[in-house]
C-alpha cells in the first residue's frame, strides 16, 4: 500500500488554515475538563456525547459547540487543547496552522481574555520550539452579537498584543451566518485593517454569495472562510480566480452541517479544476469526523482528486497563509521535493 493515495496525503506537507482551537475539544477531553473543574455535563458519557453530534444546520452544531466549551476555564484548559490539537496536527504532517479563536465566547461566562490568550499562546510557542512546526492566532468576532461587542473585544484584546506580537496576526468572523452579512462589522473591521491585522471572514457557507462580494468589498478580507456558495454566481467566480483569493474549504464540515448532502457532490474539485485558490481544512474536527489528512483522503476518494491536485491543494495552503514569503519558499521547495521523490518511485 506504499503508493496508495492516503499515503501520499499522509507525507504531503501543509498548512491548515480554518481551524476553531474549541472545535478540536474532543469528548474525551470535555469529560475529562468537567471533572477537573467540577462541571457538570448534560451526557453521561463519551459515547452519548458523540451520539449527540448529528445535526442538520450550523445553528444546531454551534449550539453543542458553544455549551461544550463552557468546560474550558483555566489557562491549563486553554494550553491542553492547543497542545492536543497540536500533536494531532504534528501526526498529519501539518506544518503551520493559523488558528481561530473565540473570546467572546469565553469572556461572556467570565473567564478574563488574558487567560484565554495565555494558554493557546503557551502551547504554539512550546510546539514552535520543540518542532518543526508554527501557529499564529486569529480572533475571530462571534457575529450573532453587535458590532460594539466587537469593538469592546478587540480593545480588551489590544492590552495583550505587544506581548502577543510573534502569535496574533489576524481578525476573523465566525457563527451563525444568515441574517448577519459582512457589512455588520464593517466598521471594525476597517479599525482591525487600521491596526494592521490581518482579516478573514466566514462567508459564504450558509449565506449567500452577496455575504462573499461584501467580505471583500466593504470587509476587504484577505481570504474567504468557506466560500463555497460561490459558485452559485459566476462573475463572483470569475473574481475569485482573477484575484486568486483563497478559499479555505472545509469538506466533511459541509457534509456533517448538510451544506451539501454528499461528498461527491462537494464543489472543492470543480472550483480547484476551474482555477480558485481553494485550500482544504478541518474547522472543527472533534465534532465533524476528522483532521486536516481526512479530510483530505474523503475529498480525494469522493471527487476523485489525483496526485497532482493534491499537492496543488497544499500548495495553495502554503500560498495563503499569512507567513513570511522566505518561509513560504521553504515549504514550497520540501512540498516539490516530497512530490518528484514520490512520483519518482
Ligand atoms: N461556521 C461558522 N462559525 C463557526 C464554525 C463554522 O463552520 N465553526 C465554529 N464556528
Ligand atoms: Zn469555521
Amino acid at each position: 500500500m506504499k503508493n496508495s493515495l492516503h499515503d501520499f496525503i499522509q507525507g504531503l506537507p501543509k498548512a491548515e488554515l480554518h481551524l476553531h482551537i474549541e472545535g478540536s475539544l474532543e469528548p474525551e477531553m470535555m469529560f475529562a475538563l468537567a471533572l477537573r473543574n467540577g462541571i457538570a455535563l448534560p451526557y453521561a458519557s463519551v459515547d452519548e456525547l458523540r451520539a449527540a453530534y448529528e445535526f442538520g444546520d450550523l445553528q444546531s452544531f454551534l449550539d453543542l459547540y458553544y455549551a461544550g466549551a463552557a468546560v474550558l476555564q483555566t489557562e491549563q484548559d486553554f494550553y491542553d487543547l492547543t497542545m492536543a490539537y497540536v500533536q494531532r496536527a504534528l501526526t498529519d504532517n501539518v506544518r503551520h496552522v493559523e488558528l481561530f479563536f473565540d473570546p467572546q465566547t469565553h469572556t461572556l461566562r467570565g473567564i478574563a481574555m488574558s487567560t484565554v490568550f495565555a494558554g493557546i499562546a503557551r502551547a504554539l510557542r512550546q510546539a514552535r520550539a520543540e518542532n518543526d512546526f508554527s501557529g499564529s492566532m486569529i480572533m475571530c468576532f462571534l457575529r450573532h452579537l453587535s458590532e460594539q461587542d466587537a469593538f469592546d473585544t478587540l480593545d480588551a484584546a489590544l492590552i495583550l498584543r505587544e506581548q502577543y506580537a510573534d502569535l496574533w496576526i489576524g481578525i476573523g468572523l465566525d457563527s451563525g451566518e444568515v441574517g448577519n452579512p459582512p457589512e455588520k462589522f464593517s466598521q471594525v473591521f476597517a479599525r482591525a485593517h487600521a491596526l494592521g491585522f490581518h482579516v478573514v471572514a466566514h462567508a459564504g457557507e450558509e449565506g449567500p454569495p452577496a455575504y462573499i462580494h461584501s467580505a471583500l468589498d466593504v470587509l476587504n478580507v484577505e481570504r474567504i472562510d468557506h466560500g463555497v456558495r460561490a459558485e452559485e454566481d459566476g462573475v463572483l467566480m470569475q473574481k475569485l480566480i482573477r484575484m486568486q483569493m483563497p478559499l479555505t474549504v472545509c469538506p466533511l464540515s459541509n457534509l456533517k452541517l448538510c451544506v451539501v448532502t454528499d461528498l461527491r457532490q462537494h464543489n472543492l474539485a470543480r472550483m480547484l479544476r476551474a482555477g480558485v485558490c481553494v485550500t482544504v481544512n478541518s474547522d472543527d474536527p472533534a465534532y465533524f469526523g476528522g483532521y486536516l489528512n481526512a479530510n483530505f483522503s474523503a475529498s480525494a476518494e469522493a471527487l476523485g482528486l489525483n496526485r497532482t491536485e493534491l499537492a496543488q491543494l497544499a500548495k495553495n495552503s502554503f500560498c495563503a497563509s499569512f507567513a513570511m514569503p522566505e518561509q513560504k519558499q521553504i515549504w514550497l521547495d520540501e512540498l516539490v521535493a516530497y512530490v518528484d521523490g514520490y512520483l519518482a518511485e
